[in-house]
Protein backbone atom coordinates (compact mmCIF):
# COMPACT_ATOMS: atom_id res chain seq x y z
CA UNK A 1 0.00 0.00 0.00
CA UNK A 2 1.58 3.61 -1.26
CA UNK A 3 -0.28 5.46 1.45
CA UNK A 4 -3.54 6.04 2.67
CA UNK A 5 -5.82 9.62 2.74
CA UNK A 6 -8.66 10.34 4.93
CA UNK A 7 -11.87 10.33 3.53
CA UNK A 8 -14.70 12.97 4.27
CA UNK A 9 -16.20 10.74 6.15
CA UNK A 10 -13.31 10.73 8.47
CA UNK A 11 -11.81 7.20 7.85
CA UNK A 12 -8.11 6.37 5.96
CA UNK A 13 -8.82 5.13 2.33
CA UNK A 14 -5.43 3.05 1.44
CA UNK A 15 -3.78 4.03 -1.36
CA UNK A 16 -2.45 2.20 -4.52
CA UNK A 17 0.58 0.31 -5.27
CA UNK A 18 3.09 1.96 -8.22
CA UNK A 19 2.10 -1.15 -10.00
CA UNK A 20 -1.94 -1.15 -10.00
CA UNK A 21 -1.27 2.90 -10.35
CA UNK A 22 0.58 1.98 -14.08
CA UNK A 23 -2.36 -0.23 -15.44
CA UNK A 24 -3.21 1.48 -18.50
CA UNK A 25 -6.65 0.96 -17.66
CA UNK A 26 -6.30 3.79 -15.87
CA UNK A 27 -4.79 6.45 -17.85
CA UNK A 28 -7.64 5.26 -20.49
CA UNK A 29 -10.24 6.37 -18.12
CA UNK A 30 -7.83 9.37 -17.49
CA UNK A 31 -8.32 10.28 -21.51
CA UNK A 32 -11.73 9.53 -21.51
CA UNK A 33 -12.71 11.68 -18.70
CA UNK A 34 -10.70 14.76 -20.41
CA UNK A 35 -12.23 13.84 -23.61
CA UNK A 36 -15.54 14.84 -21.82
CA UNK A 37 -14.70 17.62 -19.33
CA UNK A 38 -11.59 18.85 -20.23
CA UNK A 39 -10.06 18.24 -16.75
CA UNK A 40 -7.22 16.79 -17.03
CA UNK A 41 -5.37 14.06 -13.99
CA UNK A 42 -1.82 13.94 -14.27
CA UNK A 43 0.16 11.19 -13.31
CA UNK A 44 1.21 12.16 -9.73
CA UNK A 45 -2.72 12.22 -9.28
CA UNK A 46 -3.72 8.81 -10.49
CA UNK A 47 -3.83 7.82 -6.57
CA UNK A 48 -6.50 10.44 -6.42
CA UNK A 49 -8.06 9.12 -9.74
CA UNK A 50 -8.17 5.69 -8.68
CA UNK A 51 -9.64 5.96 -5.18
CA UNK A 52 -12.50 7.84 -6.72
CA UNK A 53 -12.87 5.24 -9.68
CA UNK A 54 -12.85 3.02 -6.62
CA UNK A 55 -15.57 4.52 -4.91
CA UNK A 56 -17.69 4.09 -7.82
CA UNK A 57 -16.37 0.48 -8.84
CA UNK A 58 -17.58 -0.79 -5.67
CA UNK A 59 -21.31 0.60 -6.19
CA UNK A 60 -21.04 -1.86 -9.48
CA UNK A 61 -19.04 -4.80 -7.79
CA UNK A 62 -16.69 -3.89 -10.51
CA UNK A 63 -13.68 -5.42 -9.65
CA UNK A 64 -10.97 -4.12 -12.02
CA UNK A 65 -10.25 -1.00 -13.84
CA UNK A 66 -10.50 -2.87 -16.81
CA UNK A 67 -13.84 -3.58 -16.12
CA UNK A 68 -14.64 -0.03 -15.09
CA UNK A 69 -13.65 1.40 -18.53
CA UNK A 70 -15.91 -1.00 -20.34
CA UNK A 71 -18.54 0.58 -17.84
CA UNK A 72 -17.65 3.89 -18.49
CA UNK A 73 -17.16 3.88 -22.14
CA UNK A 74 -20.85 2.47 -23.06
CA UNK A 75 -22.73 5.86 -21.66
CA UNK A 76 -26.53 4.85 -20.68
CA UNK A 77 -28.36 7.80 -20.60
CA UNK A 78 -28.82 10.81 -18.48
CA UNK A 79 -27.44 8.43 -15.09
CA UNK A 80 -24.08 7.06 -17.29
CA UNK A 81 -21.29 6.30 -15.44
CA UNK A 82 -18.93 9.22 -16.30
CA UNK A 83 -21.23 11.76 -15.08
CA UNK A 84 -21.37 9.85 -11.65
CA UNK A 85 -17.24 9.43 -11.62
CA UNK A 86 -17.35 13.19 -12.36
CA UNK A 87 -19.14 14.19 -9.40
CA UNK A 88 -16.55 11.79 -7.71
CA UNK A 89 -13.70 14.05 -9.02
CA UNK A 90 -14.13 17.34 -9.54
CA UNK A 91 -12.53 19.37 -6.69
CA UNK A 92 -15.45 21.87 -5.40
CA UNK A 93 -13.13 24.15 -2.79
CA UNK A 94 -15.29 27.49 -2.65
CA UNK A 95 -16.20 30.09 -0.14
CA UNK A 96 -18.24 33.28 0.09
CA UNK A 97 -16.06 36.65 -0.64
CA UNK A 98 -12.95 34.37 -1.88
CA UNK A 99 -11.56 37.28 -3.42
CA UNK A 100 -11.99 40.50 -2.02
CA UNK A 101 -9.71 42.56 -3.93
CA UNK A 102 -11.40 41.26 -7.16
CA UNK A 103 -15.10 42.08 -5.75
CA UNK A 104 -13.30 45.89 -4.77
CA UNK A 105 -12.19 46.30 -8.25
CA UNK A 106 -15.68 45.36 -10.17
CA UNK A 107 -17.65 47.46 -7.49
CA UNK A 108 -15.51 50.39 -7.31
CA UNK A 109 -13.76 50.66 -10.62
CA UNK A 110 -15.10 48.35 -13.23
CA UNK A 111 -19.02 48.97 -12.27
CA UNK A 112 -19.81 52.60 -12.59
CA UNK A 113 -18.20 52.86 -15.52
CA UNK A 114 -20.11 49.54 -17.29
CA UNK A 115 -23.30 50.90 -15.85
CA UNK A 116 -23.00 54.11 -17.01
CA UNK A 117 -21.86 53.26 -20.34
CA UNK A 118 -25.27 51.19 -20.50
CA UNK A 119 -27.38 53.94 -19.38
CA UNK A 120 -25.95 55.93 -21.96
CA UNK A 121 -27.25 53.02 -24.48
CA UNK A 122 -30.72 53.14 -22.65
CA UNK A 123 -29.81 49.10 -20.89
CA UNK A 124 -30.47 48.32 -17.05
CA UNK A 125 -29.78 44.65 -17.20
CA UNK A 126 -26.27 43.36 -15.83
CA UNK A 127 -26.24 39.74 -16.96
CA UNK A 128 -23.39 37.96 -15.03
CA UNK A 129 -22.62 34.34 -15.80
CA UNK A 130 -20.67 32.87 -12.82
CA UNK A 131 -19.12 29.30 -14.47
CA UNK A 132 -17.64 26.56 -12.73
CA UNK A 133 -20.03 27.93 -9.36
CA UNK A 134 -19.27 24.52 -7.44
CA UNK A 135 -21.61 24.89 -4.34
CA UNK A 136 -22.92 28.58 -5.12
CA UNK A 137 -20.77 30.87 -3.11
CA UNK A 138 -19.71 32.38 -5.75
CA UNK A 139 -22.52 33.73 -7.34
CA UNK A 140 -24.54 34.19 -4.10
CA UNK A 141 -21.43 36.63 -3.65
CA UNK A 142 -22.25 38.37 -6.06
CA UNK A 143 -25.78 38.94 -5.54
CA UNK A 144 -25.07 40.15 -2.18
CA UNK A 145 -22.42 42.66 -3.68
CA UNK A 146 -24.99 43.70 -5.84
CA UNK A 147 -27.88 43.99 -2.97
CA UNK A 148 -25.22 45.71 -1.37
CA UNK A 149 -22.86 47.75 -3.15
CA UNK A 150 -24.66 48.87 -6.33
CA UNK A 151 -28.53 48.52 -6.00
CA UNK A 152 -28.99 51.50 -3.81
CA UNK A 153 -26.58 53.82 -5.46
CA UNK A 154 -28.40 52.36 -9.10
CA UNK A 155 -32.31 51.87 -8.54
CA UNK A 156 -33.86 50.10 -11.49
CA UNK A 157 -31.58 47.58 -12.69
CA UNK A 158 -32.10 44.00 -13.43
CA UNK A 159 -29.77 41.51 -12.51
CA UNK A 160 -29.47 38.29 -13.62
CA UNK A 161 -26.61 35.49 -12.54
CA UNK A 162 -26.46 32.38 -14.40
CA UNK A 163 -24.29 29.76 -12.41
CA UNK A 164 -23.48 26.70 -14.49
CA UNK A 165 -21.05 23.78 -13.05
CA UNK A 166 -20.76 20.24 -14.02
CA UNK A 167 -21.22 18.42 -10.62
CA UNK A 168 -24.71 17.48 -9.80
CA UNK A 169 -23.93 17.07 -6.15
CA UNK A 170 -23.02 20.44 -6.40
CA UNK A 171 -25.66 21.95 -7.64
CA UNK A 172 -28.26 20.15 -5.85
CA UNK A 173 -26.41 21.97 -2.61
CA UNK A 174 -26.74 25.79 -4.89
CA UNK A 175 -30.69 25.01 -5.20
CA UNK A 176 -30.70 24.48 -1.78
CA UNK A 177 -28.77 27.59 -0.55
CA UNK A 178 -28.00 26.35 2.77
CA UNK A 179 -24.31 26.91 3.98
CA UNK A 180 -22.42 25.99 7.20
CA UNK A 181 -20.39 28.30 9.46
CA UNK A 182 -16.99 27.51 7.08
CA UNK A 183 -18.64 28.35 3.95
CA UNK A 184 -19.63 31.95 5.67
CA UNK A 185 -15.89 31.98 7.40
CA UNK A 186 -15.16 35.77 4.99
CA UNK A 187 -18.68 37.28 5.77
CA UNK A 188 -18.89 39.58 8.29
CA UNK A 189 -21.50 40.26 10.99
CA UNK A 190 -24.06 42.41 9.05
CA UNK A 191 -23.82 40.85 5.87
CA UNK A 192 -24.80 37.63 8.06
CA UNK A 193 -27.37 39.34 9.38
CA UNK A 194 -28.86 41.00 6.59
CA UNK A 195 -28.62 38.33 3.85
CA UNK A 196 -28.62 34.85 5.78
CA UNK A 197 -31.36 33.62 8.39
CA UNK A 198 -30.33 30.69 10.30
CA UNK A 199 -31.75 27.29 9.67
CA UNK A 200 -30.96 24.69 11.92
CA UNK A 201 -27.05 24.75 12.59
CA UNK A 202 -26.50 26.34 9.53
CA UNK A 203 -27.38 29.23 7.01
CA UNK A 204 -30.13 30.25 4.66
CA UNK A 205 -29.68 32.76 1.74
CA UNK A 206 -32.59 35.25 1.77
CA UNK A 207 -34.53 35.07 -1.59
CA UNK A 208 -33.97 38.47 -1.92
CA UNK A 209 -30.29 37.62 -3.14
CA UNK A 210 -31.84 33.70 -4.05
CA UNK A 211 -34.33 35.37 -6.58
CA UNK A 212 -30.97 36.89 -8.55
CA UNK A 213 -29.65 33.56 -9.53
CA UNK A 214 -30.32 31.00 -11.51
CA UNK A 215 -29.11 27.22 -11.41
CA UNK A 216 -27.89 24.88 -14.84
CA UNK A 217 -25.62 22.13 -15.56
CA UNK A 218 -23.39 23.24 -18.05
CA UNK A 219 -20.04 21.64 -19.11
CA UNK A 220 -17.36 23.99 -19.89
CA UNK A 221 -15.67 21.35 -22.45
CA UNK A 222 -19.16 20.90 -24.65
CA UNK A 223 -18.97 23.18 -27.39
CA UNK A 224 -22.62 23.23 -28.61
CA UNK A 225 -23.49 23.94 -25.09
CA UNK A 226 -20.92 26.68 -25.16
CA UNK A 227 -22.19 27.91 -28.07
CA UNK A 228 -25.95 28.64 -26.55
CA UNK A 229 -24.14 30.79 -23.93
CA UNK A 230 -24.35 35.00 -25.09
CA UNK A 231 -24.96 38.57 -23.84
CA UNK A 232 -23.01 38.59 -20.60
CA UNK A 233 -21.44 41.72 -18.79
CA UNK A 234 -19.16 39.72 -16.51
CA UNK A 235 -17.65 36.34 -16.35
CA UNK A 236 -16.26 34.79 -13.51
CA UNK A 237 -14.35 31.37 -14.00
CA UNK A 238 -12.26 31.13 -10.91
CA UNK A 239 -10.28 27.96 -10.13
CA UNK A 240 -11.93 25.99 -12.85
CA UNK A 241 -9.57 26.10 -15.64
CA UNK A 242 -6.43 24.99 -13.28
CA UNK A 243 -7.42 21.73 -13.61
CA UNK A 244 -8.05 22.14 -17.93
CA UNK A 245 -4.98 21.35 -20.03
CA UNK A 246 -4.05 23.10 -22.40
CA UNK A 247 -6.27 22.67 -25.54
CA UNK A 248 -9.30 22.67 -23.38
CA UNK A 249 -8.19 25.87 -21.35
CA UNK A 250 -8.00 27.85 -24.78
CA UNK A 251 -11.19 26.53 -25.90
CA UNK A 252 -12.96 27.45 -23.00
CA UNK A 253 -11.03 30.67 -23.25
CA UNK A 254 -12.09 31.69 -26.33
CA UNK A 255 -15.84 30.87 -25.99
CA UNK A 256 -16.01 33.52 -22.73
CA UNK A 257 -14.83 35.46 -24.85
CA UNK A 258 -17.42 35.30 -27.60
CA UNK A 259 -20.19 35.24 -24.73
CA UNK A 260 -19.41 38.40 -23.79
CA UNK A 261 -20.96 41.83 -25.01
CA UNK A 262 -18.21 44.43 -26.49
CA UNK A 263 -16.64 46.10 -23.62
CA UNK A 264 -17.38 42.82 -21.17
CA UNK A 265 -15.00 41.76 -18.46
CA UNK A 266 -13.78 38.34 -17.99
CA UNK A 267 -12.45 37.28 -14.36
CA UNK A 268 -10.22 34.33 -13.14
CA UNK A 269 -9.14 33.84 -9.27
CA UNK A 270 -6.10 35.34 -8.24
CA UNK A 271 -4.01 32.44 -8.85
CA UNK A 272 -4.66 31.60 -12.45
CA UNK A 273 -3.74 33.81 -15.78
CA UNK A 274 -4.61 33.69 -19.29
CA UNK A 275 -0.71 33.95 -20.13
CA UNK A 276 0.59 31.07 -22.45
CA UNK A 277 -3.14 31.27 -24.11
CA UNK A 278 -4.07 32.86 -27.51
CA UNK A 279 -6.70 34.85 -27.19
CA UNK A 280 -8.22 38.32 -27.44
CA UNK A 281 -8.77 39.80 -23.88
CA UNK A 282 -7.07 42.99 -22.97
CA UNK A 283 -5.51 42.86 -19.40
CA UNK A 284 -6.25 45.31 -16.85
CA UNK A 285 -4.44 45.68 -13.31
CA UNK A 286 -6.11 46.57 -10.52
CA UNK A 287 -5.20 47.25 -6.66
CA UNK A 288 -3.97 43.06 -6.01
CA UNK A 289 -6.10 41.95 -8.85
CA UNK A 290 -6.37 41.68 -12.48
CA UNK A 291 -9.48 41.55 -14.99
CA UNK A 292 -10.01 40.89 -18.73
CA UNK A 293 -11.64 42.80 -21.05
CA UNK A 294 -13.28 42.42 -24.27
CA UNK A 295 -13.05 45.49 -26.38
CA UNK A 296 -14.96 47.25 -27.79
CA UNK A 297 -14.45 47.88 -31.60
CA UNK A 298 -13.10 51.07 -32.63
CA UNK A 299 -11.96 51.92 -28.92
CA UNK A 300 -8.55 53.40 -27.89
CA UNK A 301 -6.28 50.86 -25.60
CA UNK A 302 -6.61 53.64 -22.93
CA UNK A 303 -10.47 53.93 -23.14
CA UNK A 304 -10.43 50.17 -21.02
CA UNK A 305 -10.35 50.48 -17.70
C1 LIG B 1 -12.63 24.76 -7.21
S1 LIG B 1 -14.30 24.92 -7.78
C2 LIG B 1 -14.40 26.68 -8.05
C3 LIG B 1 -15.64 27.30 -7.43
C4 LIG B 1 -15.72 28.81 -7.55
N1 LIG B 1 -15.66 29.26 -8.92
C5 LIG B 1 -14.65 29.49 -6.72
O1 LIG B 1 -13.69 30.02 -7.29
O2 LIG B 1 -14.75 29.51 -5.49
C6 LIG B 1 -14.16 24.27 -9.46
C7 LIG B 1 -15.51 23.90 -10.07
O3 LIG B 1 -15.34 23.73 -11.47
C8 LIG B 1 -16.24 22.72 -11.89
N2 LIG B 1 -15.84 22.19 -13.20
C9 LIG B 1 -14.73 21.48 -13.51
N3 LIG B 1 -14.74 21.13 -14.80
C10 LIG B 1 -15.88 21.63 -15.33
C11 LIG B 1 -16.47 21.60 -16.63
N4 LIG B 1 -15.89 20.96 -17.65
N5 LIG B 1 -17.66 22.22 -16.80
C12 LIG B 1 -18.25 22.85 -15.78
N6 LIG B 1 -17.77 22.92 -14.54
C13 LIG B 1 -16.59 22.30 -14.31
C14 LIG B 1 -16.17 21.69 -10.76
O4 LIG B 1 -17.29 20.84 -10.74
C15 LIG B 1 -16.06 22.58 -9.53
O5 LIG B 1 -17.31 22.79 -8.93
Amino acid sequence: VQKADVTTAGFHEPGFTPQELADPALAEIRDLLYRASGTYQSENRFDFLAKRCRRRMKCLDSTSFADYLERLASPAGPDDEIRLLLNELLIGETSFFRNPPQLDAMVKIILPKLLAAKVSADCRRLRIWSAGCSTGEEPYTLAIVFLEKVARAWPQWTLEILATDLNDEALQKCRAGIYDEYALRNAGAEIRARYFRAADAAFAVVEQARELVSFSRLNLNDPAAMAEMHSFDLIFCCNVLIYFEEASKHRAINNFYRALHPGGYFFVSDCESLYHTQHDFRLLHYPAAIAYRKAIPGEFPGDAI
